[in-house]
């Protein structure tokens, strides 16, 4: 598949197609992404609970982005990936913004950076932007911020909620965003961002009402019991990983694994 470009996702605000977003943090994942229909990955900060073990995205660095992002980019040469700019890593100053964003355009070769913050990220947002790099914006639940809200809580529950969404999602497009994610909102919020901005939204969390939408990598794929709300499992594979180690663990133990079918038979002469 060519890969999608910048002008043709901001197209999407208009043409009526439907994209889509997946996280991917490894090379073999990358490869079956990239074989398959989905337009953009995100070497999302989630790679600290998903691949790392922690308890939340703060702790994650960019040099974790680019280790990943680089195997990610290794499996997926043409599909467009943007990379999650981490905690601490932007919020400094302008200057540490694009130093960031730098690294993972050249390091990763990511085609886009995404980082959280509306209002108050916006000359960030413009810096790295002049700076010739595509921004994606994000919004609404932003986890690297999910102690200020009171842990991971869906946002814009009230009309002025709503409207403090809005002056962040119009202060993010104006700094020059492609894009903006938008997480964790009711359905009617987010018809109403999308209404009023000319960026397309990029929902989790977030309902049908915009113009791409974005999933989590190991939600999708049912590795865990538990899954937020919207993370529909489009498959099973940790109880059927569960099977399969069982499975070997028990052939093994009863002397069925490994047959002849999976052993080097070669007759070594003297050995006979
Ligand atoms: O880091 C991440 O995976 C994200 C999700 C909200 C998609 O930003």
């Amino acid at each position: 598949m060519r890969k999608i470009t910048v002008p043709e996702i901001k197209a999407t605000k208009t043409n009526g197609r439907k994209i889509c977003l997946i996280t991917c943090y490894d090379y073999t994942s990358a490869t079956i992404v990239e074989k398959s229909d989905i337009e953009m990955i995100l070497i999302g900060d989630s790679l600290g609970m998903t691949m790392l073990g922690y308890e939340g995205t703060i702790g994650v660095t960019p040099d974790d982005i680019i280790h990943h992002g680089k195997a990610v980019r290794r499996g997926a040469p043409t599909t467009f990936i943007i990379g999650d700019m981490p905690f601490g890593y932007y919020n400094e100053s302008v200057e540490q913004g694009i130093h960031t964003a730098n690294r993972f355009m050249r390091e990763i070769n990511c085609d886009a950076i995404k980082l959280e913050g509306g209002r108050r990220s916006a000359a960030v947002v413009k810096g790295i932007v002049e700076a010739g790099i595509p921004v994606c914006g994000h919004i609404g639940l932003t986890p690297q911020n999910s102690s200020n809200m009171g842990g991971f809580k869906v946002q814009g529950k009230s009309m002025n909620a709503a409207e403090e969404l809005l002056a962040d999602a119009k202060a993010i497009e104006e700094a020059g965003a492609f894009m903006i994610m938008v997480e964790g909102v009711p359905v009617s919020v987010c018809k109403y961002l999308r209404d009023n901005i000319n960026i397309p939204i990029l929902g989790i969390g977030a309902g049908m009402e915009c113009e791409a939408q974005a999933l989590i990598m190991h939600d999708m794929l049912g590795f865990y019991d538990w899954v937020p709300k919207f993370a529909k499992k489009f498959a099973n594979l940790g109880p059927q990983m569960l099977d399969a180690f069982n499975e070997y663990h028990k052939e093994v133990a009863e002397g069925l694994f490994p047959t002849p079918e999976y052993s080097y038979n070669t007759k070594v002469e003297g050995l006979e």
